[in-house]
């Protein structure tokens, strides 16, 4: 099982989504690596792109597509992100690559969230995968005692600072059974700034690439 080849299948899969003219949201991470080499084949006929992080801004202007600046937009038409896990609500756990303030900043902005994925990010419940916050530094050792509280273990990950100035805390063995109520509880922790739970705003479509080629699920 070559997952690369699947993440590219799913990523090259997404230009049937990009219409002439607009601007494309863009995620971070190796499947979005793939989406932007695919995007830049078609980079004369939209209007640039918006970037989650400073690592996918540095690609696309390497792949010559136009960045603008996310502080001039208020909507979307289309956002292109990958996931850690997603389950069949569509609802994501992200932050893998520290991006995930402002990949939920242009999933909330995007009128159509399309995640690309390799088929083993597909699950039925959310949270064997870490669960990254990206919060304030000062508020460590209190949002470590409250993740404690609600049955989690809490890690930094260590040597990463986020391009917002923050860190990130990983929270391991967590019972995500209502992903919209624990999107909720932590994201209400004081010095919390982003919870990597995409559940109230989840995907619209999910393109799956797997050997077989792509498979496209819709709500
Ligand atoms: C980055 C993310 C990514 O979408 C997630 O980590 C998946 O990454 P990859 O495409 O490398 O598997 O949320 O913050």
């Amino acid at each position: 099982m070559n997952l690369n080849e699947y993440k590219k299948k799913a990523a090259w899969a997404a230009l049937n989504y990009i219409h002439p003219g607009t601007v494309i949201g863009i995620g971070t991470g190796s499947t979005v690596f793939y989406f932007i080499e695919a995007l830049s084949t078609i980079k004369n006929i939209i209007s640039g792109a918006v970037s989650s992080s400073n690592a996918s801004t540095v690609l696309l202007i390497k792949n010559g597509i136009k960045v603008l600046n996310l502080k001039k937009f208020d909507q979307l038409e289309v956002y292109v992100d990958s996931a850690d896990e997603i389950n069949n609500n569509m609802q994501m756990i992200k932050g893998g690559g520290a991006a995930l303030t402002k990949e939920k900043i242009i999933a909330a902005m995007s009128k159509k969230f399309i995640c690309i994925i390799d088929k083993s990010k597909k699950v039925e419940f959310l949270g064997s995968f870490p669960l990254p916050i990206e919060i304030i530094p000062i508020a460590f050792s209190y949002i470590s005692k409250e993740i404690i509280k609600i049955g989690g273990t809490p890690k930094l990950r260590k040597n990463v600072v986020t391009d917002n100035g923050n860190i990130i805390i990983d929270i391991y063995n967590l019972n995500i059974k209502n992903p919209i109520s624990m999107e909720k509880k932590i994201n209400s922790l004081p010095g919390v700034v982003t919870v990597g739970l995409f559940a109230e705003r989840g995907a619209d479509i999910v393109l799956v690439g797997d050997k077989k080629g792509v498979k496209i699920l819709k709500k």
